[in-house]
């Protein structure tokens, strides 16, 4: 008996040395201390033997098991160690590696102008206000000297909400609305989208932006209107930039001017990108219509004010050189992160 015991438990300890994962561990367990193992046979066996003897086999064989079950969970312990340091050590990070790269947004090219632009006119005691888009054919035109009849009405052709309303075409109503209010003096930039009946192009788009700006107050001359807008060009396209007012019809200014900058370019000296000419026309300007003025409440006799407005558009499209202004509103990634 001893020695069937003896061979029992070499077979085992020598199973379960040979064993290389926790199912074969378990197989090892099953074949021999379980229900029908051969330790339990041998347990069975147990009334073969002679009274007498019966206690001392009995524990031989509990001995035997003990054994068996110490090598098991010996061997267990150990390999279930083994996994968790295999597991622990293919989970390893490299922190040498070089970093996913995170695709954050970015400012679009328009964003940037206008920030910048505003940044320029706050540093000058300006205010930002904004206008609503979809507005009254009062501010947009009727309050600016465009009565109903009058053909500039034609060249901004827009989108009517009905007869009285209408999706401006200009940022300029902003200038009616800050006036109502008769918060004198007034000084004011009011960036913001715009519409126009116009067809997609390499320069147009239905929709696009402006920035308007408006002062009010007395003894407001040309020459605050020039001074000021020298040298908004000089901040904006570079101290070295020169700038020249052609005189110009808007029903809203007396006397009206367009204002063009010296090509950043070449210099003034004419090249490809200012198409020879030596100058960029920028924006629209004038001293402000005294019956404009008179519409919105003001004294003309009293109060006198320059206005002006800029296509945002055309200026990031000079700015950043880009040749056709459909690219600022597809919104490629590849495009709108050069800027
Ligand atoms: N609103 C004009 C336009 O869309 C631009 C403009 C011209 C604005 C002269 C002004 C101004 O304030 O004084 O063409």
């Amino acid at each position: 008996m001893k020695e069937k015991l003896n061979q029992i438990k070499a077979e085992a300890l020598k199973q379960i040395n040979e064993s290389t994962t926790l199912d074969a561990l378990n197989d090892v367990r099953v074949n021999v201390l379980g229900k029908k193992g051969e330790l339990t046979a041998v347990l069975k066996s147990m009334k073969d033997v002679a009274p007498e003897d019966r206690p001392k086999v009995g524990q031989m064989v509990n001995e035997t098991r003990a054994e068996i079950e110490a090598a098991l969970e010996s061997a267990k312990t150990q390999m279930e160690k083994e996994i968790r340091e295999a597991a622990l050590k293919a989970e390893v990070i490299d922190v040498t590696l070089p970093s996913k790269k995170n695709m954050v947004g970015h400012r679009h090219p328009n964003f940037i102008v206008k920030e910048e632009v505003e940044r320029i006119f706050i540093g000058m005691g300006y205010e930002v206000v904004e206008g609503p888009e979809i507005e009254k054919d009062y501010y947009n035109f009727e309050a600016l000297n465009i009565p109903a009849d009058h053909p500039a009405k034609d060249e901004q052709d827009t989108f009517y909400i009905n007869g009285d309303i209408l999706l401006r075409t200009q940022t300029s109503p902003c200038q009616v609305r800050v006036m109502e209010k008769g918060n004198l003096p007034i000084r004011m930039l009011s960036p913001g989208r715009v519409f126009r009946a116009d067809e997609v192009d390499a320069t147009h788009s239905p929709s696009f932006h402006q920035i308007e700006g408006m002062v009010v107050d007395k003894n407001i001359t040309f020459a605050d209107l020039k001074g000021t807008l020298q040298e908004f060009a000089k901040e904006l396209f570079g101290e070295g930039t020169k700038v020249k007012f052609r005189p110009h019809h808007f029903p809203f200014t007396e006397p009206s001017a367009e204002m063009d900058v010296s090509c950043f370019k070449c210099g003034g000296s004419g090249c490809r990108f200012c198409k020879g000419e030596g100058w960029i026309e920028i924006l629209g300007c004038g001293m402000v219509h005294p019956d404009v003025l008179r519409m919105s409440g003001i004294n003309p006799d009293e109060y006198t004010g320059f206005a002006f407005g800029m296509g945002l558009e055309r200026i990031s499209l000079l700015k950043y050189e880009i040749d056709d202004m459909r690219l600022l509103y597809e919104n490629d990634v590849r495009f709108l992160k050069q800027f």
